[in-house]
């Protein structure tokens, strides 16, 4: 059935004031970096609960919202997850990994240690919903991948401009979290992202992006 329809309000930006307002968002996404190491310094739930609630605002595929995200502050269950996660790691690291994806990470000076999965004060676990379960009936969801992967993007946004940092981290096979977190057999987990403030004086990898020329076509 069709959706009643409201008004959508927004101010409009023109000319110059557009132009200083995409100039200024670009340079602020530009300061974006991934932080591998995180202080212990507690951050509100409160916080943490709004950066998700935004994140939940994301675009979805017929507005499913295919999405769960379990948030974990308790130190225990961190680090259950972190035991977990090293073991997959170690594995990745040492024999089950081909040479090429070490290689490709290199540049990241990264190993099987996951310390930021205990320093960081609230590890966010994004699950990923292929079909929702109404009274134990199958309902579809469509495009769950690319909604799931723009709501962690989302998230991801809302944390910077927050100053917060956060790390993207697939301890790939990530299926122990579903045991972990006893979720539900329609949701598989897509991402775990430690969030907090940075570790003091946190260096992070001289990487380049890629240039205009390289990642923009016109037509
Ligand atoms: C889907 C995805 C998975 C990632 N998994 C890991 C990971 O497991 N461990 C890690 O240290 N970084 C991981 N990263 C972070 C990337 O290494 C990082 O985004 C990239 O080096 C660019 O750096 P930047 O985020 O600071 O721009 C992941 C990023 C993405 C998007």
């Amino acid at each position: 059935m069709k959706a009643k329809f409201i008004p959508y309000n927004r101010p409009l930006l023109k000319g110059e004031e557009l132009l200083k307002e995409s100039i200024k968002h670009y340079h602020f996404m530009e300061s974006r970096r991934t932080v591998r190491e995180f202080s212990t310094e507690p951050v509100s739930v409160e916080v943490i609960e709004n950066l998700v609630m935004a994140a939940s605002t994301a675009p979805s595929g017929a507005n499913k919202q295919p999405w769960t995200f379990c948030i974990v502050i308790n130190p225990e269950l961190k680090s259950k997850i972190r035991v977990e996660a090293e073991k997959e790691e170690y594995t990745n690291y040492h024999g089950r990994m081909p040479q090429e994806w070490l290689d490709d990470l290199s540049y990241l000076g990264t190993d099987w240690h996951k310390p930021f999965l205990e320093d960081a004060p609230a590890l966010i676990i994004v699950f990923k919903k292929s079909y929702d379960l109404v009274n134990g009936k199958k309902k579809n969801n469509y495009y769950t991948t690319e909604s799931v992967g723009l709501a962690c993007g989302y998230l991801l946004q809302a944390i910077h401009q927050c100053g917060l940092v956060a790390l993207t981290h697939t301890p790939s096979p990530m299926n122990f979290l579903i045991k972990v977190l006893n979720r539900p057999e329609n949701e598989k987990p897509f991402l775990l992202i430690p969030v907090g403030y940075p570790a003091t004086d946190v260096m992070v990898p001289d990487i380049k992006r890629k240039s205009k020329e390289e990642v923009l076509v016109y037509y």
